[in-house]
């Protein structure tokens, strides 16, 4: 039984929740997509909508998840997530339960977003309680003016 479900999301448009409960250390769905160069996206128009599906593998290449097949572009980012993307066999990445996870419970992933300064062009809804209003990555929340006290 696959370990996922598409649904409607509280946190933006669809997501995936658990089907089923999920052990800590489950590969849950593979993010498959085409490998970019960082140049190719900043010179297609394409990739500049609001909504990224874009997977940042290191400082030369993407992979453009942007495809039907790819349910697992539909995960959305949390900052308390349930999952993390692991890189397996490089290129292959694999979403990954990092806790214990139980049915119906929204799958997310720390999306990595660096702090910048449009850093708040990309407003967080994820609803958890820590929170910090903002997608960006754990390691520079405490970047965020106001934040420091939750670390
Ligand atoms: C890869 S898509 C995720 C799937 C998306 N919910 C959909 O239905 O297509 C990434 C986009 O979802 C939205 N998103 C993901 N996580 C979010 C969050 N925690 N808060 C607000 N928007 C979020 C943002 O617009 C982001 O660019
Ligand atoms: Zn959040």
């Amino acid at each position: 039984m696959k370990a996922y479900k598409i649904f409607k999301s509280n946190i933006h448009r669809k997501g995936l929740r658990a089907a089923r409960n999920i052990k800590k250390g489950e590969k849950i769905i593979e993010y498959k997509g085409k490998k970019i160069t960082h140049k190719q996206a900043e010179e297609d128009n394409k990739y500049g909508y609001d909504i990224t599906y874009l997977f940042t593998l290191n400082k030369r290449y993407l992979i453009d998840g942007d495809f039907k097949f790819n349910k697992a572009r539909l995960i959305n980012h949390s900052c308390n997530p349930n999952c993390e993307v692991l890189e397996e066999n490089k290129p292959v990445l694999w979403i990954t339960a990092i806790r214990d996870i139980k049915k119906n419970e929204e799958l997310s992933y720390d999306y990595g977003f660096s702090f910048d300064c449009d850093y708040k062009d990309h407003v967080c809804k994820c609803g958890s309680k820590n929170c910090v209003g903002f997608i960006v990555r754990e390691g520079s929340r405490w970047r965020i003016p106001g934040v420091r006290s939750k670390f």
